[in-house]
């Protein structure tokens, strides 16, 4: 695991248990998702994988549709695994999605909201594709290239190190994801925008839901109020009518098929 990747882990570990108060976005992306799913799922799924679960948001959501679902819900943060809701049909389990502790070609849906912008796309795509049995569903959320703009372009005066994440263009996704060997690929994206009292608000957000920079390159120790000033000032512009501060985010909804004839790859390989 890279320094990279411990430092994902243990910043979402340690704002498991705020992670639900402040998680408004997370929420929505979730609303969104099953929205989707209710149109797109003509059979109920019997095995669910919910690939980077979080607390469990998921879980009562699946329960109320599909009553007879077995449920697995992973992620790799142990902390956040432990507040997933207990159920006879629900099986917690910590485990990284680049390597996925489960059985291959077990699953009828993988589901995961917010989760892959943290990852390799192709390892996880890979390893989705591994989990699910043939002519089995992806439905995922992820973070697009445009996410926080408004936030970047403030920063670019100030000075040019890695402030935002980058994220993956939709479009890229979708070819990665038929380079995978999925069918029936869909991914489109919506705008969503959050808006803050102020500019110190908004970056404490990012940071409470697990979501500030943790690219190797970022820029080390706390932001000075002399920067937090020009950051405000050079907002200015993206300011609302009502005074607020916009952070807009660029929801990918990516949804792939499992070729039905796919009876391969069941061994992962390094
Ligand atoms: C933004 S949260 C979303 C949680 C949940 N899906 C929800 O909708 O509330 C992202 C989650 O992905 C998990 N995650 C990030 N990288 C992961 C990885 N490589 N393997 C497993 N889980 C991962 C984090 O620990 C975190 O719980």
């Amino acid at each position: 695991m890279s320094l990279e990747h411990h430092l994902i882990q243990a910043s979402f570990d340690a704002a498991a248990q705020q992670y639900e108060e402040h998680a408004i976005l997370q929420r929505e992306s979730l609303t969104r998702l099953f929205e989707r799913i209710d149109d797109d799922l003509k059979t109920p799924p019997a095995q669910i994988l919910d690939l980077g679960c979080g607390t469990g948001w998921a879980v009562p959501e699946f329960l109320s549709r599909y009553p007879e679902a077995q449920i697995i819900a992973a992620d790799f943060a142990e902390r956040m695994v432990q507040q997933v809701p207990k159920h006879p049909q629900v099986s917690p389990r910590v485990t990284d999605a680049h390597a996925i502790d489960i059985h291959a070609q077990s699953m009828d849906l993988v589901f995961s909201n917010l989760m892959v912008q943290w990852c390799d796309e192709s390892t996880v795509l890979k390893e989705v594709k591994r989990a699910l049995k043939p002519g089995g569903l992806m439905h995922m959320t992820t973070m697009g290239e445009h996410t926080l703009h408004e936030l970047k372009l403030a920063w670019q005066s100030i000075d040019d190190q890695p402030h935002v994440n980058e994220f993956v263009p939709a479009a890229k996704l979708a070819d990665l994801t038929l380079q995978m060997g999925f069918e029936d690929v869909i991914a489109d994206s919506e705008f969503i925008t959050m808006t803050y009292a102020s500019v110190i608000d908004m970056m404490r957000d990012l940071k409470n839901i697990g979501a500030h920079n943790v690219d190797n390159n970022r820029p080390k120790g706390l932001t000075s109020p002399k920067v937090i000033k020009q950051l405000t000032k050079n907002f200015e512009e993206f300011r609302t009518e009502d005074g607020l501060y916009p952070a807009t985010y660029e929801l990918v909804y990516l949804r792939a098929k499992k070729p039905s004839d796919d009876k391969g790859l069941s061994v992962r390989i390094k």
